[in-house]
């Protein structure tokens, strides 16, 4: 056996989750020296970025873009604020936004405004000859964070050695290393989003009868029982216990692993704030994230990816109510583009993903100047080894529609 009791730790991103939790009113964009005063890490920029107001920060982002025409494509994922995502050129959801990458055959530079991982992932999905940058490396995610490489290859090692090769398929939510996608695409396994995981957990049957799902348990969980997988035939793999806290006939007989991640965003949810949305307004519909935990989603109308949210908001009637149960910097954006609607946020406390919040207005400018004076800021790299069955995972997930 690999695994063995070590320390219960929470990644630093998840301590500093709660760092920008305010009122609505103080989520107004601010120059980033005022920002950097919030405790997390940031990532340190040279100075004569940090006083900038709003406004002259609009103009050096506009007069680079510019400048650098087609040579560059801006990529944001939904969560970015509003100050930056007006700047993008495609965004959406981590399953629309991989598709997006993989098909940017003009630009030289391709600059995603989301988090590690996305970047990561579209550096294995985009052509050799461009390059990805990321304008703040502090922008991580706590929920990746939660499956450290070598904690995910333990548990490997120890299934493979209870269960025996070719016994297990692997399953990694996009939200993870470039490693592990890698050791999924070496042993068989693929990647999936919120918006495919059904269809990826019909994919992963047709080919074995157990799966390791890494790492958030919440997504793996709703996507089973939507699959018609029992909770008793569903096992939670804890990386701090030797074989992850089971037994060996537990490992036998569950048919999905769950690694113990979750999202810190999307478990502020809970049951009672949809009862007291619906002792508020009777009519409301609730949607929820399936990163949420699994009583939430139950208790939801609907459920679905950040691009099924918006979908599904945008086409409803006009004057129906929506409960949602997502990132604030989405729901805001969705109520902005919906003034017929009544949206609100299920969470009352204004708490944005404090690491998709580190891509400040300032890093774009920085990265997008650099690249205007010959200077590549933040390139994202992967090497090759990785590349390889990183690159076959998750074509084997752009496959499946
Ligand atoms: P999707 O983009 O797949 O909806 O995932 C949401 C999320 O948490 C991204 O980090
Ligand atoms: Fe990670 Fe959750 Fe933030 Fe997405 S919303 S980047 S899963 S912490």
């Amino acid at each position: 056996m690999v695994t063995n009791t070590k320390r219960h730790s929470a990644p630093l991103t998840e301590i500093e989750h709660l760092a920008f939790c305010t009122t609505e009113d103080q989520l107004k964009p601010k120059p980033l020296e005022e920002e950097l005063k919030v405790n997390v890490r940031w990532q340190n920029i040279p100075d004569e970025y940090l006083d900038l107001s709003m406004d002259q920060l609009d103009e050096r982002i506009l007069r680079a873009r510019q400048d650098l025409g087609t040579a560059v494509t801006i990529l944001g994922h939904y969560y970015q604020r509003e100050e930056v995502i007006k700047y993008v050129d495609f965004q959406g959801d981590s399953f629309k936004l991989s598709q997006q990458a993989a098909a940017q055959h003009e630009a030289d530079y391709i600059v995603f405004c989301g988090v590690h991982f996305m970047a990561e992932t579209a550096c294995i999905l985009c052509k050799p000859n461009q390059q990805v940058i990321l304008p703040n490396m502090a922008a991580g995610c706590s929920m990746a964070d939660m499956a450290p490489t070598d904690d995910v290859i333990d548990a490997w090692d120890d299934l493979m050695e209870v269960l025996g090769e070719g016994s297990v398929i692997p399953i990694t939510y996009m939200n993870s290393t470039a490693d592990i996608k890698a050791l999924c695409g070496k042993n068989g396994g693929i990647v999936c989003t919120s918006s495919n995981a059904s269809a990826v957990f019909e994919w992963a049957f047709e080919r074995g009868d157990k799966v390791l799902f890494i790492p958030d348990q919440h997504l793996g969980r709703n996507t089973g029982l939507e699959y018609g997988i029992g909770l008793d035939e569903m096992a939670l793999w804890n990386p701090f216990k030797p074989l992850g806290g089971l037994t060996i006939d537990r490992i036998n007989k569950a048919r999905v692993l769950l690694w113990r991640g979750h999202c810190s965003v999307h478990t502020r949810f809970t049951v009672g704030q949809i009862t007291k949305a619906r002792e508020r307004h009777p009519d409301v519909n609730v949607i929820v994230h399936p990163e949420c935990v699994m009583d939430v989603v139950d208790a939801a109308d609907f459920k679905g990816s950040t691009e099924v949210i918006r979908k599904t908001i945008n086409n409803a009637p006009s004057g129906t109510k929506w409960g949602v149960g997502t990132e604030i910097s989405l729901v805001n954006r969705i109520a902005k583009d919906n003034p017929d609607k009544f949206i609100f946020c299920l969470d009352p406390v204004v708490c944005p993903c404090s690491t998709m919040y580190r891509i400040h207005p300032a890093y774009l400018a920085w990265v997008l100047e650099g690249l205007t004076d010959g200077k590549v800021v933040n390139r994202i790299t992967v090497d090759q080894d990785t590349h390889t069955y990183a690159s076959i995972a998750l074509e084997r997930m752009l496959q499946i529609q």
